[in-house]
């Protein structure tokens, strides 16, 4: 008997190994469900919403769902396209994001969504946060107002660097990402090396004089769409 499980996704028969979620599955498959808060090799959190698909009738985060045999997983329809567009929409004015000064432009995973989904203006009125900025550290800066708070950082440096410089603070609208010494990054033990500098799907946590090394206009979401990894894989 196959210890692997079968189902589909839009139709297409997939593959999964036991204890896979629908979007590792997908992934190996050269199906793209978009996400935001998922990054391979790091623990699974669910907080965006963004990878939501309906599974057998029913919405579910294909980052936490573990594929289960015979499955019918939705992706690719137009009431999934709203609900990850507006996602993206919120996200842009909840925080500051200025996409034409910020150092991640073209590598930002947010921005990359954005141009994938075809969202070319704010659909919301802008929220305009003021939010910390902390320069203090000699090699990194973080930006809380381009932060989406997708525990990335949290869980890289938790789980991958073993030194949890990041955590969550406040609740609702004040939430905002913080890290473990007197709420400064210089008093940290964060070093330039640490996985967490390297997660940020964003703009908030950046590495000082490395800006522009690579031009805007060759950066890896400005050649081709996010996603086009994946879907490249079983072509
Ligand atoms: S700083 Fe970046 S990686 Fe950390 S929670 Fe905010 S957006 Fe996510
Ligand atoms: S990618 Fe699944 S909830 Fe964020």
């Amino acid at each position: 008997m196959s210890d692997k499980i079968t189902f589909t996704i839009d139709g297409v028969e997939v593959k999964a190994a036991k204890g896979q979620t629908i979007l590792q599955a997908a992934d190996e498959a050269g199906i793209y469900i978009p996400r935001l808060c998922n990054m391979s090799g790091l623990i699974p959190y669910g907080s965006c919403r963004v990878c939501t698909v309906i599974v057998n009738g029913r919405p579910q985060s294909a980052c936490t769902q573990p594929a289960a045999e015979g499955m019918i997983v939705e992706n690719e329809t137009e009431e999934l396209l709203t609900h990850r567009k507006n996602i993206v929409d919120m996200l842009f004015v909840e925080g500051n994001h200025y996409c034409m000064s910020c150092e991640k432009s073209g590598n930002c995973e947010l921005q990359a969504l954005a141009y994938r989904f075809g969202i070319a203006a704010p659909k919301y009125p802008y929220m305009f946060p003021n939010r910390s900025v902390d320069a203090t550290h000699p090699d990194i800066f973080i930006d809380r107002n381009r932060c989406i708070l997708c525990a990335r950082c949290v869980r890289a440096s938790r789980d991958l660097d073993g030194k949890g410089v990041f955590e969550f603070v406040g609740r609702g609208p004040n939430k905002s990402i913080a890290v473990n010494a007197n709420a400064r990054l210089k008093d940290t033990n964060l070093d330039i090396t640490d996985k967490a500098v390297d997660v940020c799907p964003v703009g908030a946590i950046i590495k000082k004089r490395v800006g522009f090394a690579v031009p805007i206009g060759q950066r890896k979401y400005d050649t081709k769409p996010i996603g086009s990894e994946i879907e490249a894989q079983n072509k």
